[in-house]
């Protein structure tokens, strides 16, 4: 989704910004641009494409210099990925601007200012707000911000230049993220934090209907009413190290890698005694045990992570859970009010279909429990209760690390509310808990093995198309490695429960077909079987993934790949980092751009 910068200050702004822009790539765009104030007037330069083609412009066509400019990475929603519809635009004599989010009602407000004589060079969303700032300037900058944000509807942050201001920056949100930095003598605007840390640690979370006026000396903060905001100055607590590669060819790996210490960071202070303790998010044995229905909702990744919190609760608790894709939720009157609870996972805390269907569950009287990434973002923010991972910051596009913890966390609530409400002993909860502590030993014992799991992805590197297919768990799992696998190898794969396959998808198997069967559930072990031999028996090419006292029969798999084993409820985290792996290896052998794959979004903020 787009990324915002913006910065005033001593320096070089349109070496800042393409610094800061830099570190919003994992966003996922398709063009970039900057404008900053030099020599008198506000100088634009934008190109499609990456970063690298914007400074190849700059380098060729000029630099804007100057110390006061914003800028942006667009990944298109409104018009094509081309020159004219990279940010930031210019909304007339007097405005020019960056945009991220979807300004909803932008063709009747378009229309308008046809009427009132406007031309447009652009298919964007983002020039009609660009041009309704300017259409209400008339000299006082605070009054044409405010009567725009009464006339648009959405989900939006602006970054925005006067021409008669040329030492401020003007920014506001409605929805979509967005953050103030704090420097010495120098301010910054940006959609997330690793943009600013190069510079500063210290922030603001800019709020709803919030407009920041910047200047080098700091930032003042109104409403819309123009009545002044006093605000808590933030310290972020990642440092720049944990937002780079650490010598890793590629965040993705880096990410995979880092899963043991995310566990560790993230399950370790919520276990008091031997036993999970939620307290400190607002969660208590006695709040959770009343809840009737328990819905998960997420979109991607998360929504997989969501698949496997629902076979813990209902096995561990017997409270029935049910699954649901965010957008969908949303659109067909759920059946969900008072008495339930809707878990929300979300990595960015700002995916816009999560974000509405937790405020639409809030609506309907259910309680709402944020399991979130970003600290501060608008989900973790709006939710009754919150339980933040402790990833870090997530960089590749493909999610690996966030997953790892978003399960790690399922299992803890699975364990308290199973122990809150007497379905299992103290005893039974304490031993789950002092497993799920030692998996991160047993991932480190999965990552020490990486060339096994290069070879397993040169076998299906060629293919057109693969099935993943499993059971229970298993199943839930699949659906996880094969989304890895499509997202950044972009070879097409299905997950499937392993026993439906014959009631249809069967008939696609073709001679050497990769499939890769998920085997971890020692209960479910021979009904699997029989599946791969199904498959096996029609020409797959099998690869199991499967515990290590599996002796599998020789002929059913090509590739095997053995996983120090655990209790059966656990195996997902093994499970997944083969998976994650291979798909990581397919990714580069096809000469991918592995953290930033085609078409993708990191945070996703429209719907
Ligand atoms: C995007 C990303 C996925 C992610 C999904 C949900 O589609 O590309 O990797 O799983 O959004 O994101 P969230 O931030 O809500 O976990």
């Amino acid at each position: 989704m787009c990324g915002i910068v913006g910065y005033v200050g001593a320096r070089n702004c349109a070496d800042v910004l393409v610094s800061a822009l830099s570190k919003l790539e994992y966003r996922g765009y398709d063009s970039a641009g900057i404008a900053v104030f030099a020599d008198g007037e506000i100088q634009i330069a934008k190109s499609k494409g990456r970063l690298a083609d914007l400074s190849a412009k700059m380098e060729k066509e000029g630099k804007p210099e100057g110390h006061v400019g914003i800028g942006h990475t667009r990944w298109a929603t409104h018009g094509e990925p081309t020159d004219v519809n990279s940010h930031p635009h210019r909304g007339g004599a007097y405005v020019t601007l960056v945009h991220n989010g979807i300004i909803e009602n932008y063709k009747r407000l378009k229309e308008f200012l046809i009427s009132e004589g406007r031309t447009f060079v652009s298919d964007t969303d983002t020039e009609v707000v660009a041009q309704l700032v300017d259409y209400h300037y008339h000299g006082d900058p605070l009054a044409a911000i405010a009567d725009t944000m009464r006339e648009v509807t959405g989900s939006f942050a602006l970054g925005i230049l006067f021409a008669d201001f040329p030492n401020k920056i003007f920014a506001v949100r409605r929805g979509s993220p967005l953050i103030v930095g704090k420097g010495e003598n120098e301010s910054f605007i940006a959609s997330d934090v690793p943009a600013i840390l190069k510079y500063t640690k210290q922030y603001y979370l800019l709020e709803h209907d919030e407009i920041a006026v910047l200047t080098d000396k700091g930032t003042e903060f109104y409403d819309t009413r123009f009545v002044p905001i006093q605000k808590e100055l933030l310290t972020a607590d990642w440092d720049m190290d944990a937002a780079e590669k650490q010598g890793y060819e590629h965040f993705m790996l880096k990410e995979i890698h880092e899963q043991p210490e995310s566990i560790l960071r993230t399950v370790t202070p919520r276990i008091e005694d031997g036993l999970p303790s939620l307290a400190e998010c607002g969660i208590t044995p006695e709040k959770i045990k009343e809840f009737r229905n328990i819905y998960i909702v997420a979109c991607g990744t998360a929504m997989h992570a969501g698949m496997v919190g629902k076979y813990v609760i209902e096995k561990l608790a017997r409270v029935p859970v049910i699954v649901d894709i965010a957008s969908e939720f949303r659109y067909r009157e759920p059946l969900i009010g008072e008495g339930d609870l809707i878990i929300i996972i979300s990595q960015s805390g700002e995916t816009a279909d999560s974000l509405e269907a937790m405020r639409l569950a809030k609506k309907l009287g259910a309680k709402t429990l944020a399991i979130v990434n970003a600290k501060g973002s608008s989900i973790a923010r709006e939710a009754d209760m919150l339980i933040y991972t402790h990833a870090g910051p997530e960089i590749a596009v493909a999610s690996t690390k966030a997953y790892m913890v978003q399960i790690a966390v399922m299992y803890l609530f699975g364990f308290e509310l199973a122990l809150a409400k007497g379905k299992i002993t103290e005893e039974e909860c304490r031993r789950l808990t002092a497993l799920l502590l030692e998996t991160p030993g047993y991932i480190e014992k999965i990552l020490a093995r990486k060339d096994e799991l290069h070879t397993i992805a040169e076998s299906l590197v060629k293919a057109e198309s693969l099935l993943y297919i499993g059971r229970g768990l298993d199943y839930a799992l699949s659906m996880e490695g094969s989304l890895k696998l499509k997202e950044i190898s972009y070879i097409h794969s299905e997950a499937y429960a392993a026993g439906e396959l014959k009631h249809g998808t069967i008939s696609l198997i073709y001679d050497g077909m990769p499939v890769i069967a998920v085997d971890t559930q020692k209960a479910l072990h021979e009904k699997t079987v029989s599946n791969i031999k199904e498959v096996k028996a029609r020409g797959a090419m099998t690869i199991l993934v499967c515990g290590d006292s599996y002796a599998p029969e020789k002929d059913i798999a090509d590739y095997c790949f053995r996983l120090p084993e655990i209790d059966d409820l656990l195996m997902p985290m093994m499970g997944v980092v083969p998976l994650q792996l291979i798909a990581y290896y397919a990714s580069v052998m096809r000469g991918n751009d592995v953290d930033k794959p085609r078409n993708l979004a990191k945070s996703v903020t429209v719907e």
